[in-house]
């Protein structure tokens, strides 16, 4: 019975996800900006309030863009499982229910990303890593035959290139460092999929006295302008 509830709960939401839009857009076709948030704080986040920062100044400086937001803390995408990597790689009429609802999901996460002209992320350093909520994206967007491909040349990226902009918020401070674990990892994963033009603002020393803070805070803003006027 649990498992039924379990299951039932897993569909609904993935479907409900799905199904949503993004939660703040203007209809336009000049220019789109997909904005991506992972602080599990959701909008009141460091990192959060940097990539809004970020889209405000890109929308002053693009009069009818849109901007398309996913908040990864309040639409949740569930792990990859067995079950829904098969479903990826199955025709869709031979797809179960479950597969059917995760391939609709990891399809909208793909459409966005596709149709961005522009990416802009917000990503907080949690132990030492990503958030799992942008590596569940991760692993619903990297999706073999639609986002990348293997060749006897090895793997090609099959999305097409377009500035990705990253605004990492930690504690500490580990840029340039080996416990900078972050960079490395966006770098390699959307040089993969074809996306080598990044940009990375750093806010670190964040938990690290309020002066700090505040000049990471302060620094990193400037960018942020700079980088979407
Ligand atoms: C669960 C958790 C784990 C964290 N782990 C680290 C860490 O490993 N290194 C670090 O420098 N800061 C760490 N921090 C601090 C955050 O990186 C920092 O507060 C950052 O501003 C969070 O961004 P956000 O406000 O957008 O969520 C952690 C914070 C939380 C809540």
């Amino acid at each position: 019975m649990a498992e039924i509830l379990r299951f039932y709960f897993d569909i609904r939401d993935i479907t409900l996800f799905a199904g949503r839009h993004s939660t703040f857009t203007e209809e336009t076709t000049m220019s789109n900006l997909l904005v991506i948030k992972s602080s599990l704080h959701n909008g009141s986040g460091q990192s959060s309030h940097l990539v809004d920062e970020f889209a405000q100044t890109w929308r002053r400086a693009n009069p009818g863009g849109r901007v398309q937001c996913r908040d990864l803390a309040t639409e949740i995408i569930p792990h990859l499982t067995a079950e829904i990597f098969e479903g990826f790689g199955k025709p869709a009429d031979q797809r179960n229910p479950a597969q059917i609802s995760a391939t609709a999901v990891s399809d909208a996460l793909i459409a966005e990303l596709k149709s961005a002209d522009a990416v802009a992320i917000g990503l907080p350093m949690y132990n030492f890593t990503i958030p799992s909520t942008f590596k569940a994206w991760m692993d619903y967007v990297a999706r073999s035959g639609v986002t990348f491909e293997y060749t006897e040349e090895g793997p090609r990226g099959l999305v097409e290139d377009k500035p990705v902009y990253i605004f990492a918020t930690r504690g500490g401070r580990y840029q340039g460092t080996s416990n900078d674990t972050q960079t490395r990892l966006i770098q390699t994963y959307f040089g993969f999929l074809g996306m080598t033009n990044l940009h990375f603002t750093y806010a670190e020393g964040l938990a690290m006295g309020e002066q700090i803070a505040q000049q990471a805070r302060q620094s990193a803003r400037a960018e942020v302008m700079r980088l979407a006027a």
